[in-house]
């Protein structure tokens, strides 16, 4: 036997009695899973071993090595190529605003997104509400427009790790998804085939992330940073507030509509000053401005000035995007109707079950059930109310814009809002905190 053949069996035990993997061992096993000479069952096996007894820095570091190198890799020189990447919410449109302000103050943005997952939100899908924008280029062409015009928003191409698109499937009906290790490996298999120089992490922590709590969030946090810095890449990490949705809008065309009122300098607060942060971790990690509050003011300056929404409206168009609906939002898909929700007994917003509110709108149409299901971009939800704000009996909390055949949906959203999905208090209730952390 070579000194790299190894036996799936021996591998499973090994990780299962909580004994630690060589990067030998880890490459090995991915790679004859990718080549389909390991069963998806004693895969799904070894992913629960890894699941329960974890995995340190250097076991993790092997996986992501193991899965970005399972496909292409890209590489682009200098350090003003910079990504963002969410770990997923409600809500979230923010990439549609800081990566044009990045890009205006002159970071270079390559951003591969992903579609809705869970109750989660895609920026991909979200995008495609403007008609004719075309998320499928091939790689050489991601490249080539990286290159030209210095904003590049694709969806998931095949070439890139192929081993995270098996392997997710697989954690995705095997209970293995939230592990910190293997969202670290998943996340950053992508992230560094994408060829960026540094990364800004934006952790979600609350009831409509994968991460319910601020410690499982910093730990994720961590880990992704631990990651990054193994491979050489820079990294700043902000956990950041899931409990409510981003913003008022949740949906696909509204949320496009939102993100460029906020380019526009009209945007709500949580998620102008979101963006503006983002962005300005961008600005600093790039080398644009040297500290951030230069960076954070260039930001702003990138918004008041308009040059952000011209680089969004370059974006549109160097994507076969329909340009006009900057200025026409009537040329986004949007249902005719409306119907506000409101409140059954006065007091104050406490909570959201963020989750249910993304599973709502997928009820209605806004996303996926299965991997087939086409999305309706013109159905959402308009929020009027964030937590802590005082409610009064009748008063509206959200309306929703659906279609004329859904009224019968529309009311049992609204039962199942009332009942589970809003947390009221007969007392005040604190503004929570946007951004709870920042590491390093
Ligand atoms: N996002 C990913 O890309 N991978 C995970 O495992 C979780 C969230």
């Amino acid at each position: 036997m070579s000194k790299n053949d190894f036996q799936v069996y021996p591998l499973i035990d090994k990780k299962k009695r909580g004994e630690k993997l060589t990067a030998a061992e880890i490459k090995w096993f991915i790679q004859r899973y990718t080549d389909q000479q390991i069963p998806d069952y004693q895969m799904s096996a070894m992913l629960m071993a890894m699941f329960i007894r974890g995995m340190d820095t250097a076991e993790t570091a092997a996986l992501t090595d193991a899965m970005l190198n399972s496909g292409e890799c890209l590489s682009f020189p200098g350090r003003n190529v910079i990504d963002k990447h969410s770990t997923g919410g409600v809500g979230d449109k923010a990439s549609f605003v800081l990566a044009p302000i990045a890009s205006a103050a002159g970071v270079r943005v390559p951003m591969i997104a992903g579609r809705g997952l869970g109750h989660t939100g895609g920026t991909v899908d979200k995008i495609e509400a403007v008609h004719g924008f075309k998320t499928n280029l091939s790689l050489s062409e991601f490249s080539d427009k990286l290159k030209s015009e210095g904003l590049v928003l694709i969806g998931q191409t095949p070439e890139i790790a192929p081993a995270d698109r098996l392997l997710y499937a697989l954690r995705d009906v095997t209970a293995t998804i939230d592990s910190i290790p293997l969202i670290t490996a998943s996340i950053m298999s992508k992230k560094l085939a994408e060829g960026a120089n540094g990364i800004v992490f934006d952790i979600k922590c609350g009831t409509g992330a994968f991460m319910r709590t601020p410690k499982s969030a910093r730990a994720l946090a961590k880990s992704l940073i631990e990651t990054s810095t193994r491979f050489k890449k820079k990294a700043v990490a902000l956990v950041t507030d899931m409990n409510q949705p981003l913003g008022l809008e949740v949906g696909h065309s509204n949320e496009l509509i939102e993100s460029i009122e906020t380019l526009k300098g009209r945007g709500p607060a949580d998620l102008t000053e979101l963006s503006l942060h983002l962005a300005a971790h961008m600005i600093h990690m790039a080398g644009v401005q040297k500290s951030f509050p230069k960076a954070l003011a260039k930001a702003r300056e990138m918004v008041s000035s308009g040059k952000a929404l011209a680089e969004f409206r370059k974006l549109l168009s160097s994507q076969g995007g329909d340009v006009r609906v900057i200025d026409d939002y009537s040329l986004l898909p949007l249902a005719s109707e409306r119907t506000a929700v409101t409140a059954s007994a006065a007091g104050h917003v406490k909570m959201f079950d963020n989750t249910l509110i993304g599973l709502l709108l997928i009820e209605l149409g806004g996303g996926r059930r299965s991997k087939t299901d086409t999305i309706d971009h013109g159905v959402g939800f308009t929020f009027h109310k964030k937590i802590g704000d005082q409610v009064k009996k009748g008063e509206p909390i959200f309306t929703v814009i659906h279609h004329p055949h859904q009224k019968d949906l529309v009311k049992s959203i609204r039962a199942r809002f009332l009942k589970d999905a809003l947390t009221m208090s007969k007392t005040k209730v604190r503004t929570p905190k946007l951004i709870l952390d920042q590491l390093p």
